[in-house]
Order: structure tokens, then C-alpha cells, then sequence
């Protein structure tokens, strides 16, 4: 009885199992069904998957997707073969949004057997100025072509390729500056550093569909020097920049020679009407894998009176977006520029200064590893305005002190600025402070200076008053980074033999990457901790004994090391 009861109980309340069971066994099935079925729709139909870069809702996402099956718009505007990496430019209808870098493939094929097919993931994709997008992939092999591949499509499917350009003869920018002429940055006309070339010998060329020749409008160039041609913008283009073809392109022609280039530079307008300007002090920089250090540069040039930073990020592969975003968030103004191209500083400091000039007063020059060192304390914007009390005054030249590895064997953990401090004792070069009103229209600039206009002239610095200290030789691991990739157009590569004994390469170190043994112990010739100790003093959060840059994770033997 006693069993049965148990049984029966057992199956009594097996009974109500049972209900229970199938009433979930329902719910499993409806919602796998559920499942499967969009899984099935995403994977077979809804070939471009875009997940969302904005922040767009979920509901949006799907609509979206579907929207995109209709019209399978996005297609290769064109490609650029740079030495390290393809440059592969989308087009896409305005509607539409943009995919991720886990979206896409990058497909090499074979000139000569259609059958020969490499595929590879690219690095990072990048947002163009128009919206557009820059899908940066790997080197094209030689001989081969490349395309684009969505990673959820099922075939072995592609989009079309499109012309692809070398990066070496190529009209790669353009913008439109203040008096409405088009600054134009060009490869392949190989002007020489610091001169101003004959205008007569070039014309500048806008055209919607450079294949098509009865539609282009030639104007005459206004200058060109180094690697900036600034042509006269025509009306038509000035008016309606963006016409039914499409936007505009403006491209170069070398007259009676080796004809017009290729082009990829669409030109937009960044000017702003008059207007007070918002800032007094920016900086503009360009950079490479600067995540690890942009925090402590930001935040110190933030104290002292930086209001506004340019990135120039040259194919930068570590979490720079990601750092920026972070400052963004605690309220620094700096905005990241993508700038893949060669050995371009020059121009790309010229595109900086015509950005740069609706909101600053001033722009500063300096590379990730200098700081301005203002002995007194007081901020840059007073050191600036004691030099410019005459409205002559377009540039103000900051000498530079070289540190050396200090006796250091890894990064500092406080930052550059609390761990470097021996140095040579003669300062190297120095750096600028521009007045942008003032720059030459040729947009000269050579390491780091830009010529002026006519009755326009500099100050220079008193090194009692300011500096800037450069941490130019530090830590063996950081240094070969550096020193393995010459960022200047003219400027020698330190692994070149040519030049040696220029002051742009490290004293005695011959042209080979490998660490002398006494590398800490050099380029200290005089004891420097001025800028270490008003560190110390001004960015110490004292609550919890840290600069205000170090991050948490850092804390370890943070006392220990301050008190030796
Ligand atoms: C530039 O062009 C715009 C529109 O085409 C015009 O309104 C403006 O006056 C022009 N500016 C100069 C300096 O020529
Ligand atoms: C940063 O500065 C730019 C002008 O250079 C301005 O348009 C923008 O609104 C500023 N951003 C913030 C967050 O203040
Ligand atoms: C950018 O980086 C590439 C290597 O990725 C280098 O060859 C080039 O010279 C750099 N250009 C500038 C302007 O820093
Ligand atoms: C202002 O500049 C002069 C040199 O022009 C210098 O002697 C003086 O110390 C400076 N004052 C400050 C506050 O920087
Ligand atoms: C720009 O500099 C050149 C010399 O490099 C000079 O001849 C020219 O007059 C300058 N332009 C202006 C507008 O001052
Ligand atoms: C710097 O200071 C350290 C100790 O404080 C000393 O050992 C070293 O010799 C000094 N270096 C120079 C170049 O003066």
C-alpha cells in the first residue's frame, strides 16, 4: 500500500509533471522555432548583417537589415596600394548604415586564374570625412586585385572592384580654405623641401567621373609647393559642391607632361563664418600607436592651458579610438583625423593648421613625447600673450631638451614626465606656437615650422622662460618603435646610410635596431627634475597618492618607487 501510495502519489504528481513538461515543452518549441527561423532569415536572405556603429536600436538594426537586402547599394569606390596596407574605399547610400571590421573580408584575386583566391581579414575599418568608409586590409600581393567580401555571405560572392590607384601618384586630399581656394595634397610631383615651385607648369582639374573628359573644369593653380597645390576653386563647384553625379573630385595635371593624376580627393569645405574663436590654445600632432602615452601628454597640456587636440592618427593598430573616446568622456575636446599616408607630416600639419584655424587663437606642433615646461607654473596662453603683445608675432619658437633613458631599463609608471629626468645639456631645435592668420599660403612647413606671410615674424622663447622637454631617447623598447618608422618627407630614415651625423638621428647608434649594452646610462649629461617635481606637486591626486593619469591597475609599488 504503502508503495502504491507512494507510486500513485509519485504518479499523481506525475500527472501535474507532465502538464507542466508539455506546457514548457510548448514554450521551447515555439521559441527555438523562433530561434532557428531568424537565424535561417539572417544567415540566407539578409546577406549584409550591419551591425550598428551609431547607436541605433535594435528594432531600427532589423528594419535596417532588411531595407539592405533590397537594395544591395554598398559597392568599392575605389582601392589604394599603400607599401603595409590596401586602402579599400566603400561607397554607400546615405540611408544606409556602416559595417564593422567583423563584417568584411578582404579578397585577393589572381590577374591571371580567376580560380587563385587569398582571403584576410582586415586590420580596422575607418570612418572617411563624408560618412563613407575606409576598409584598411592587407598588402595586395603583386599581381593580384582586390575586393570586398561580407563574412555572412554564403558563396564565395564579392563586390565588384574598383580602380585601384598606387599611393605614390595620387591626389590623396583636398579641403577648401577660408578665401575659398582648394588646398590640394598631392604624391608624385616630388617638390623640393622648402621651395616654391612654378605655377605655370600645373593646372588643377574638378570633374564628377574623371573617366568621363567632356565634363571636367580646369582652374588655374595659385601656388604649389612641397606637397600642396592650392588651385582656384571654380563657382560651380564653390556653389553646389554636391551635384546629381555625385561629389566632386579635384585632381592635378602636370602641363605638356605626364598628364593629370588619379585622384581620391573629394574637397570639403571646414570653414566656419567669423566668428570669435572658442579656444585660445590647441595642439595638433600626428602620431602612430600612441594609446599607451596620449592620456598623461593630454591631461598634463590640459593643466597648463591646451584646450583642444588634433589627432593625426597614421595607422595606428592598438586602442587609440578607444583612449580618445575615453578623454572625450571626461570632457577634453580632442578629435582623432585618419591620416594613413607616407611619410606625409609635412602635409598633414598643413591640413592640421587650415582645420585647426576656425577655433584656435594658437596651435601648437609637438610630437606624443613633448611637453611644455613653463618654470614659473603659469599657463601657456600667459607665456603667449607676453610674447605677442605685437600683432607681428605669427610664430613663437620653443627650444627643445633632449632626455636620455635616465638609468631607466622599463617605462616609467607615472608617466614620461615623472620618470625621465636626465638630459643633454644643449637644448636640439625647437618647436612652434603658429598664429594661423599668419601662415604663407603655400603652406610650407618644414620640420615642424611653417613659413609666414609677408610681415608677419617669430619670438623666440627665452629657455629660462619656457621649454619643452622631449623625451626623445627613452626606454630601449619604446625607442626602436620610434626609430623605425621616419614619419617626414624630408627628413632622412635613421636605417638609411645618407646623412649620418644629422641631428635627426640618435648620436652613435649606427644604422642597426639592437640595444647598445650602456642604453640606459645615455644621453645624460645634466641632472633635470623641474618638470618631474612640478608634476608632482600640480597632478598628484593625493587621496590615493597617484598622478591623475595613472590608471588603477597601476598602483602597485607606486609609493615605493616615488620614495627611492
Ligand atoms: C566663398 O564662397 C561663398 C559661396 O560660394 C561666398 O558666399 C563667399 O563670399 C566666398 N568667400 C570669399 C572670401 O570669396
Ligand atoms: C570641440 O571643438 C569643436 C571645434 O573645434 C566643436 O565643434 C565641438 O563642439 C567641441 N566639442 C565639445 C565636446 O566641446
Ligand atoms: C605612417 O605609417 C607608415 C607605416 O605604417 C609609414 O610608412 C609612414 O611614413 C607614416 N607616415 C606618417 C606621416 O607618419
Ligand atoms: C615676458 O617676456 C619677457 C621677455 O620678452 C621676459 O623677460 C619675462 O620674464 C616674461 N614674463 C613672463 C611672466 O613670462
Ligand atoms: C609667402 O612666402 C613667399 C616666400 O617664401 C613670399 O614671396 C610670399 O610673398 C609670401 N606670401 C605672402 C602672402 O606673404
Ligand atoms: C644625477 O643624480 C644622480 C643622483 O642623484 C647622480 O648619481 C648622477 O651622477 C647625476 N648625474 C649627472 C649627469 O649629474
Amino acid at each position: 500500500m504503502k508503495i502504491r501510495r507512494k507510486l500513485g502519489g509519485v504518479c499523481g504528481s506525475d500527472v501535474v509533471v507532465s502538464w507542466r513538461l508539455f506546457f514548457w515543452f510548448v514554450v521551447l518549441f515555439v521559441f527555438s522555432f523562433v530561434l532557428f527561423s531568424t537565424m535561417f532569415v539572417f544567415r540566407g536572405k539578409f546577406r549584409p548583417v550591419v551591425r550598428s556603429m551609431r547607436s541605433f536600436s535594435t528594432a531600427r538594426v532589423v528594419l535596417d537589415d532588411a531595407a539592405a537586402t533590397l537594395s544591395p547599394a554598398v559597392s568599392i569606390r575605389e582601392a589604394v596600394k599603400l607599401p603595409e596596407q590596401t586602402l579599400v574605399f566603400l561607397k554607400y547610400p546615405p540611408s544606409l548604415r556602416l559595417f564593422t571590421k567583423d563584417d568584411l573580408i578582404c579578397v585577393f584575386s589572381s590577374d591571371s586564374s580567376k580560380k587563385l583566391r587569398k582571403k584576410e581579414k582586415p586590420e580596422a575599418v575607418d570612418i572617411d570625412k563624408f560618412g563613407g568608409q575606409i576598409v584598411r586590409c592587407p598588402e595586395t600581393p603583386p599581381g593580384y586585385t582586390i575586393s570586398l567580401a561580407i563574412s555572412r555571405w554564403t558563396i564565395d560572392d564579392h563586390l565588384a572592384a574598383g580602380p585601384i590607384h598606387q599611393w605614390d601618384w595620387l591626389v590623396y586630399d583636398a579641403v577648401i580654405d577660408h578665401d575659398n581656394s582648394t588646398v590640394v595634397f598631392v604624391k608624385g610631383l616630388n617638390l623640393k623641401a622648402g621651395k616654391i615651385a612654378d605655377v605655370a607648369r600645373y593646372e588643377c582639374v574638378y570633374g564628377w567621373d574623371f573617366a568621363k573628359h567632356n565634363r571636367l573644369i580646369r582652374s588655374d593653380v595659385i601656388s604649389a609647393a612641397q606637397e600642396i597645390v592650392r588651385c582656384r576653386t571654380p563657382l560651380t563647384v564653390l556653389n553646389g559642391p554636391k551635384s546629381a553625379h555625385g561629389p566632386v573630385k579635384v585632381s592635378v595635371r602636370i602641363k605638356g607632361g605626364t598628364g593629370m593624376l588619379p585622384s581620391i580627393a573629394q574637397p570639403d569645405r571646414i570653414i566656419r563664418p567669423p566668428r570669435r574663436k572658442p579656444f585660445e590654445m590647441c595642439v595638433c600632432t600626428m602620431t602612430r600607436n600612441a594609446a599607451a602615452v596620449l592620456r598623461e601628454w593630454v591631461m598634463y597640456h590640459a593643466g597648463i592651458g591646451v584646450q583642444r587636440w588634433f589627432i593625426y592618427d597614421n595607422n595606428s593598430d592598438d586602442d587609440i579610438i578607444a583612449e580618445i573616446k575615453d578623454l572625450e568622456r571626461r570632457g577634453y575636446n580632442i578629435s582623432r583625423h585618419f591620416w594613413p599616408w607616407i611619410k606625409t607630416q609635412e602635409a598633414g600639419f598643413s591640413n592640421c593648421a587650415i582645420r585647426a584655424r576656425n577655433d584656435c587663437d594658437w596651435i601648437a606642433f609637438i610630437d606624443v613625447d613633448e611637453f611644455y615646461y613653463i618654470r614659473s607654473g603659469e599657463t601657456l596662453t600667459n607665456i603667449i600673450r607676453n610674447y605677442t603683445a605685437s600683432a607681428e608675432i605669427g610664430e613663437i619658437r620653443t627650444p627643445c631638451h633632449s632626455f636620455g633613458p635616465s638609468g631607466l631599463r622599463n617605462r616609467p609608471r607615472g608617466g614620461v614626465t615623472e620618470g625621465y629626468t636626465c638630459r643633454v645639456v644643449l637644448p636640439e631645435r625647437h618647436k612652434s606656437i603658429l598664429r594661423p592668420e599668419s601662415m604663407n599660403a603655400t603652406l610650407i612647413n618644414v620640420v615642424h615650422h611653417f613659413h609666414l606671410k609677408d610681415g608677419f615674424t617669430f619670438a623666440d622663447v627665452d629657455k629660462e622662460v619656457m621649454v619643452i622637454n622631449h623625451y626623445k631617447y627613452q626606454v630601449w623598447d619604446v625607442f626602436k618603435e620610434k626609430f623605425y618608422r621616419r614619419v617626414a618627407t624630408y627628413v632622412a630614415d635613421w636605417q638609411n646610410d645618407e646623412n649620418v651625423g644629422s641631428r635627426d638621428r640618435a648620436p652613435g647608434l649606427g644604422t642597426r635596431p639592437v640595444e647598445p649594452p650602456d642604453w640606459p646610462e645615455r644621453f645624460c649629461e645634466v641632472n633635470d627634475t623641474g618638470l618631474r617635481d612640478q608634476v608632482l606637486e600640480k597632478f598628484m591626486d593625493i587621496k590615493v597618492q597617484r598622478l591623475i593619469w595613472e590608471k588603477d591597475d597601476e598602483m602597485g609599488s607606486r609609493t615605493y618607487n616615488r620614495m627611492t
